[in-house]
């Protein structure tokens, strides 16, 4: 039984980092690589919350959109979100290991941070080629494991008294996560590097690849004050979950006390609290960065 929601990314926080990951810019290239053609039957496996499956039912309204997730809190998420998005996506739960389609049943199957979490990757890919018609496309969106993420601190003004100990306490709780995490097996099973090798040698032709750059900051003036105080809000309380599910763990405990995680929080809120009573001057600047990359290719005829 995976536990994705519980020890790594619950729903509210995969939704939070799906925002603004991809520029609207991007959207009609990508789902023509993906082979979005107008009327075409689409799956979208290992869907999480639902942000691929929408960024696709989105930009194309004739798709018909199928999302695929192991977990039921996601699955109950992503159906929230797309019912009041007025977008018309199944959402099943189901395993990527065994598809619960028929062979040939979409034109193109798409996946977005899945083929570098799935336990098997060939294994899940195989399923994708099976249940996509000659001639469809597979595709996969993923971060590139060897580019790490950029993480910028950009401008602090010298009341900003959270910054140091934020950052010091930011580092300790990540390396926590990371030695303790109950679900490590399942994050980065394959490299992205490796992707477009398993899909020409799984027989699948016309491979390409293409890269999507990401970059985020709140510090945007674009993003408005309600929009800035929501995704505050949402972090902290995700932030606040998660901590709590690990420190229930004896072993997270002894790399990140419980008195860690107090002092963690109030930083973060007296963070939040700035940005909040601060709006749109921009006095903080901060963004991160990274880069993910988009592989597709056919099932031949
Ligand atoms: C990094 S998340 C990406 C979710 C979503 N595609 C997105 O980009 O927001 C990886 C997802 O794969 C799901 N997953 C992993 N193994 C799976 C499997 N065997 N069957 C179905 N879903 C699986 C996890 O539950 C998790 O939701």
């Amino acid at each position: 039984m995976l536990s994705w929601s519980k020890y790594f990314q619950n729903p509210t926080y995969l939704e939070l980092t799906r925002k603004h990951l991809i520029s609207e810019e991007l959207r009609p290239v990508i789902l023509n690589y993906c082979g979005i053609h107008n009327e075409a039957k689409v799956l979208d496996v290992g869907c999480g919350t639902g942000y691929f499956s929408r960024f696709i039912a989105e930009g194309n309204k004739t798709a018909h959109v199928v999302g695929l997730e192991f977990e039921q809190s996601f699955i109950e998420y992503a159906q929230n979100e797309a019912k009041e998005k007025l977008l018309d996506i199944a959402f099943i739960q189901g395993d990527a290991l065994h598809l619960p389609f028929e062979d040939e049943s979409f034109d193109a199957v798409t996946s977005h941070t899945f083929l570098t979490s799935v336990s098997d990757t060939s294994k899940s890919l195989k399923e994708m080629m099976r249940v996509c018609k000659k001639g469809g496309t597979i595709s996969s969106i993923t971060a590139m494991s060897f580019v790490p993420s950029i993480f910028h601190n950009g401008y602090y003004n010298r009341e900003c008294l959270w910054v140091v100990p934020l950052a010091r306490l930011s580092d300790k709780m990540w390396r926590m996560y990371e030695a303790v995490n109950p679900i490590k097996n399942y994050m980065n099973s394959t490299a992205s590097a490796e992707i477009p090798h398993l899909f020409a040698i799984s027989g699948l032709k016309e491979i390409c690849a293409y890269p999507i750059g990401k970059l985020f900051s709140l510090s945007n003036a674009l993003i408005s004050y309600e929009e800035r105080v929501a995704y505050l809000d949402q972090t902290f309380e995700s932030e606040r979950q998660k901590l709590d599910t690990y420190l229930e763990l004896k072993e997270a405990r002894e790399f990140f006390s419980e008195e860690d995680a107090r002092e963690y929080l109030t930083l973060l809120e007296q963070k939040h609290n700035y940005y909040k009573t601060h709006p749109m001057e921009n006095e903080i600047w901060e963004w991160t960065g990274g880069a993910n990359v988009l592989i597709s290719g056919k099932r031949k005829e």
